[in-house]
Order: C-alpha cells, then structure tokens, then sequence
C-alpha cells in the first residue's frame, strides 16, 4: 500500500474513531438516565442528570456543539500530524527514488548520505554505503579487466620475442645460410636458448598465477637464520664469484634465533632479489653486492644493496606491481617480463612480511624485507 493511503486511511481512523465513541457514550448515558426514571430510581446524582436531559433543547445542543469541537480539534490535529509525517519522510523518500533510478543506469557518483537520526536517515546512510560498496567493486572490476588485458598482452609481447628468433634462426638454417658447422651451432645454441628463455617464462606465469590464486601449499617450518643463510651465502657466492660480483655479507642476529618460513619460498625471495641486482648491473664499475641481516624486535629485517644502475624516483612506487618494469620498451638487453619483484611481495606478505626499497639512479638499490622471528609460547 502506497504511504500516501496509509496516511489518508490513518487520517480517517484518527478522526472518525472518537466521535463513533463519543456519539456511543451518549446515547448510552441517555438510554441509563432514561431506564432509571422508569424503574423510579432516587439518587441525587441521576436526578440532577435526569432533570438537565429532560432540557432536551439544551442536551441537544451540547452534544452537537462537544461533537462539532471535537471534529474541528480531530481534524486539524490529524491534518498537522500527516503533513508533519509526510514532509519528514517525502524529501529523503525522492531523494532515494532518484538514487534507485540512478544505480539502475549504472551511475554510482552521487551522495545520499545523511547527518540525521531518524529512521528515513538509517535508511540514506545505509544506501549511501552500498553505493560506495558497489563503486569500489565496479572500479576493482575495471582495475582487474584492465590489468587481465595488460596480462594477455604482455604474456603475447614476452613469447613472441623469442619465438620470432627461434622461427629465424630455424629459417635460416633450412635456407642454408647457417653453412660452416660453427654457424649451425651458433644458430642451434641460440635457439636453445630462446626455447630456455620461453621455457622460463612460462615456469614464472605458472608460478606468479598459482600463487596469485593462493594455489601453492606453503611448508612453513622452523629455520635457524644464520644457518640457513650460511648455506644459501656459500652458494650465491660462488655463483656470483663467477660472474666477478663481490658479495659481502653482514649477520647480527643471535645465532638462536629462529624464524617461520618456508625455505623453498625464502630462497625464491632472495634468489629473485638478486638476480635483478645481477641484471641491472652498471658495467662502468666493479659491481657489489650486500647482504646484511638486523634484530628489528619481533621481526628480522634483510637488506639487499647493489651499485648498480638504481631506480628512477617515480618509477620506485610501481616495481613490485606485477608486469611493471622501469624500462617500459620491453625490449632491453636485460630482458624479463616484470613479475620477478610482484612474486617477491606476495611470498613476503604471505609470510607476514613487509618488503620495500630504496634506490638512487646510478648509485644502487636496497631491497628490504622482514620476516617474522620464531618465539616459544610458554603456558605455566
Ligand atoms: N636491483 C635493481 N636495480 C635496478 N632496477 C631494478 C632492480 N630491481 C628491480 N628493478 C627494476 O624494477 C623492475 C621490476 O623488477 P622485476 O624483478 O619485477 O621484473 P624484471 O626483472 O624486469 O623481470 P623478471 O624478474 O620477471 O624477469 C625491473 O624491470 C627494473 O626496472
Ligand atoms: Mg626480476
């Protein structure tokens, strides 16, 4: 039923309602003044009823005169309280109509918000947060449709370099160009190599939308820091020693201490890490790399610094965002695809980290990050 005959319908019961009663009252009251007359009733009290009814004339008026001052006060009363009613819900009500009209054609910049305490206000105010809900899920959507477009065409950018060698180095070799036994191995390593490169790729999509989607079952365990990062130092050492990287490396944490993590996933965050500060290498001095590891409280903070070619200021925000690389054209000598720093920061967070950096251009770049520490809870 629509307000408007909700509030004409109560308007009539307000008015109506007492008058029947009153109406009843009377004609009951004559009726027992009457009745006692005939069954020859004293009292003074009827007496003086029965002789002021006997004045018909004068009970007459007096009820018509009681009904017509009531119906005058019923009928205004009621007239204040609907127009009171109707304009204390009658503005919001449009307001919400308009905003219904609005969200149904997909417009969700308006305000419907309210400072008021009523319930018409409850109600704006509870709208006004399921629009704002519905404009950041409309924006995450486009955010995701966006970044799902960026994706396809990144992934089709990222293979189709090294499929465009390999059809030329394969091409060539059909043609004959590739004629002395050293240029067929030339060719046939690189195309090894790009296979390798695709091959690479494709393991960090797997990975980066397995993990994305919560697909890879972490084995957090105990590890004993300074353990593990001996073992893992002694072999990034000797990698980095080949390719001429000096590695220093810096532990002050207590030998005891103990973090959760998994070590598979850890090795991943520092191998990624690394080989950026390996890729991004300047060739005008020697290059150098540190690890250093802190007490920082609850936590362990590690830092990874190169010298190399750092970070521009407003690229440093965007390097952990997934596809983001500083070097836009996608086609440098240092290759990769921009997903290596975007899986960093899910294995840290998933680990209840935090991971950061700080660079300057031609200088280098520091790469922190936390861990949790491992702490025995002791019940007495
Ligand atoms: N140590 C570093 N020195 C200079 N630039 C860096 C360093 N680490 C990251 N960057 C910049 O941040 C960008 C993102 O790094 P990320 O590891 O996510 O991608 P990538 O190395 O380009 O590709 P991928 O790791 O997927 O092979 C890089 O393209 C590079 O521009
Ligand atoms: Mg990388």
């Amino acid at each position: 039923m629509k307000l408007k005959n909700r509030l004409i319908i109560s308007f009539l019961i307000i008015t109506l309602v007492p008058v029947l009663i009153f109406t009843t009252l009377m004609m009951g009251l004559k009726g027992f003044v009457q009745e006692a007359t005939e069954n020859q009733l004293t009292n003074e009290f009827i007496h003086s009823v029965k002789n002021y009814m006997d004045d018909s004339g004068r009970f007459d008026e007096l009820v018509i005169s009681f009904c017509v001052a009531e119906l005058v006060i019923l009928f205004l009363t009621a007239v204040i309280m609907v127009v009171w009613i109707y304009r204390g819900i009658a503005p919001q009500l449009k307001t919400l109509k308009l905003a219904a009209n609005n969200v149904k054609e997909g417009n969700l910049d308006f305000s419907v918000a309210s400072t008021g305490k009523d319930e018409m206000s409850e109600l704006c105010n509870a709208f006004e947060d399921m629009r704002v809900r519905l404009k950041n899920n409309a924006k995450d959507r486009l955010e995701d449709e966006a970044e799902q477009r960026a994706l396809i065409s990144n992934i089709a950018h990222d293979l189709k370099t090294p499929i465009t060698a390999i059809k030329g180095y394969a091409e060539g070799m059909l043609d004959g160009v590739a004629d002395t036994p050293e240029k067929q191995e030339k060719y046939i390593r690189t195309i090894y190599n790009k296979a390798n490169e695709m091959n690479t790729l494709i393991n960090e999509l797997t990975l980066y939308s397995n993990i994305d989607t919560n697909k890879i079952p972490y084995n957090f365990q105990k590890l004993n820091l300074h353990a593990y990062f001996s073992d893992c130092i002694e072999e990034l050492g000797m990698d980095l020693d080949n390719q001429h990287i000096r590695l220093d490396y810096a532990n002050f944490v207590d030998p005891d201490v103990l973090i959760i993590a998994d070590a598979e996933q850890l090795g991943r965050i520092i191998h990624n890490i690394v080989s950026n500060s390996v890729k991004y290498m300047r060739a005008d001095v020697p290059s150098r790399i540190a690890i250093t590891i802190k007490d920082v409280g609850d936590f362990v903070q590690i830092e990874i610094a190169d010298n190399g070619k750092g970070i521009a200021t407003k690229d440093l925000p965007y390097v952990f965002d997934r596809f983001y690389r500083a070097d836009a054209s996608r086609n440098s000598a240092a290759g990769g695809s921009g997903i290596g720093l975007s899986i960093v920061k899910k294995i840290v967070e998933d680990h209840g980290g935090k991971i950061w950096v700080t660079s300057k251009e031609n200088e280098g770049t520091t790469m922190y990050f936390v861990i949790r520490k491992y702490t025995e809870v002791v019940y007495e």
